[in-house]
């Protein structure tokens, strides 16, 4: 049975997933605004993602008897000045996100809630790599710089993006 203290967390986390992929669905619409397809297509699944890591806390409380209590999902911004600070938006937010996840184990650990804690473990692994991701894709628009092709062909490559839920989460 999960701690009143720890339902409300992992609940407050499930709305932070959730206004994440709004806030990268909002991004996904502003690309396509400016022509940046593919672009839109990695923040579409990025959003989908974020709405699998919420539905993987919502199916975590419930399993362990807890309740689910939706919030509501606050309103993300909707325009950026330039692909980079859109992607660097990105990464500023998946950092918080990252400091959230710590906050939480750090509860877990400090209720001794090992389940918890091993759930959690996904989620501290996940950031790793979303924080790698994005950082990749925010070193390679710093070299393109002004350069309309190379955006062209990052713009393609981003485009290939695909989302495939783990198989072994709900
Ligand atoms: Fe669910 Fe991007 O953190």
């Amino acid at each position: 049975m999960l701690s009143k203290t720890m339902e409300e967390a992992l609940n407050e986390q499930i709305n932070a997933e959730f206004y994440s992929s709004y806030m990268y669905l909002s991004m996904s619409s502003y690309f396509e605004a400016v022509g940046l397809s593919g672009c839109a297509i990695w923040m579409q699944a990025q959003a989908q993602e974020e709405w699998f890591h919420g539905t993987k806390i919502y199916h975590y409380v419930l399993g362990r008897g807890g309740r689910v209590i939706l919030k509501a999902i606050a309103q993300p911004q909707s325009g950026w000045d330039s692909t980079l600070s859109a992607f660097e938006n990105v990464l500023t937010h998946e950092q918080k996100v990252t400091g959230l996840i710590n906050e939480l184990v750090n509860l877990a650990l400090d209720e001794r809630d090992h389940a918890t804690n091993i759930f959690l473990q996904w989620f501290v692994s996940e950031q790793v790599e979303e924080e790698a991701t994005v950082g990749d894709v925010l070193n390679k628009l710093k070299l393109i710089g002004g350069d309309a092709s190379g955006l062209f062909v990052l713009d393609q490559e981003l485009g290939q993006r695909i989302f495939t839920p783990p198989v072994q989460a709900k």
